[in-house]
């Protein structure tokens, strides 16, 4: 019998837990009556998300703390606080991606990239998750078991077409897809690989999950041109991406490790 029980209790962190996925990864896990610790360093974002979040649960283990990832101090006393407090940490699902301080900059072309930008982005994107790889995975250790899930992109396996991005908006401004998004979502596939083999001798799994385009407010030119690109001719679901989170948190993908799922409606596949 196959199913997802074993999520009951299991305490489960989930970095950049504010944002469009983080919200419905934490839901999706609450669902399993599992103890979700959600982080971000968006107070507000936290907050309303636990707001929903009460709504929809009787007595939900949903616990909430503000914490800039890139901080290594700060991260580093969030997490003691945290296993002091719930005992342990199953799952580690390193999902926090920034788009830097200023949009600007961040959307800015190849050959004016500023490399503050580029280094603020990869402070996020990639030195926070191996900082919280290497930090959780201490206690990990010592209980031989746990899942680590790190969010990669379709943006990390595969060049950039620019040309989606002509007339294309989200949530009214222009966007595209920088450099730095790019190597930082391959450097993620690669680090998992990397910690997936190097902590498989202690029970632990390390996968990362690569969405392609979710769903969110983009206007119909971008839809339109990023469905041309999906054999499936259509954005993602977040709730597309959460499912295979839950697979990945459970004990049913307990023989799966350094891999890279990629969740993009074969989009990669042509
Ligand atoms: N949405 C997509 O289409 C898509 C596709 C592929 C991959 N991804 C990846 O999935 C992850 C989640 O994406 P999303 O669309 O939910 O993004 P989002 O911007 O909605 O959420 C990201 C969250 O990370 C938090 N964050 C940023 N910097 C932080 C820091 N220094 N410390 C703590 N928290 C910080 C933000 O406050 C935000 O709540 C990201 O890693 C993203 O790159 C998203």
């Amino acid at each position: 019998m196959y199913n997802y029980n074993d999520l009951k209790n299991k305490v489960i962190l989930i970095t950049g837990a504010a944002g469009l996925l983080g919200s419905e990864f934490s839901i999706s896990l609450l669902h399993q009556n599992a103890i979700v610790i959600g982080v971000d360093n968006n107070s507000s974002g936290l907050k309303k998300l636990k707001n929903k979040i009460s709504k929809i649960f009787v007595k939900p283990k949903f616990y909430i703390f503000k914490c800039n990832l890139t901080k290594e101090k700060d991260t580093k006393n969030l997490i003691k606080k945290i296993v002091s407090k719930y005992k342990k940490i199953d799952v580690l699902i390193n999902n926090a991606g920034s788009k830097s301080s200023s949009l600007k900059n961040f959307y800015e072309k190849m050959e004016n990239y500023k490399m503050k930008t580029w280094r603020e982005v990869m402070s996020v994107n990639l030195d926070s998750v191996f900082l919280l790889s290497q930090i959780v995975s201490k206690y990990m250790i010592k209980n031989k078991s746990g899942s680590i899930i790190q969010i990669g992109s379709i943006q990390g396996i595969l060049g950039n077409d620019g040309r989606i991005y002509k007339g294309s908006r989200l949530f009214g401004r222009t966007i595209s897809s920088p450099a730095v998004y790019s190597a930082s979502k391959a450097a993620v596939i690669g680090l998992s690989q990397y910690l997936a083999t190097y902590l498989a001798k202690y029970n632990i799994r390390v996968n990362s999950v690569s969405p392609g385009g979710v769903e969110n407010n983009h206007n119909k030119t971008f839809i339109k041109k990023y469905s041309y690109k999906v054999p499936m001719s259509r954005m993602a679901n977040k709730k597309e991406i959460a499912s295979v989170i839950l697979f990945l948190s459970s004990k049913e993908s307990s023989y799966i490790t350094g891999q890279n799922i990629v969740v993009d409606g074969g989009y990669s596949s042509w």
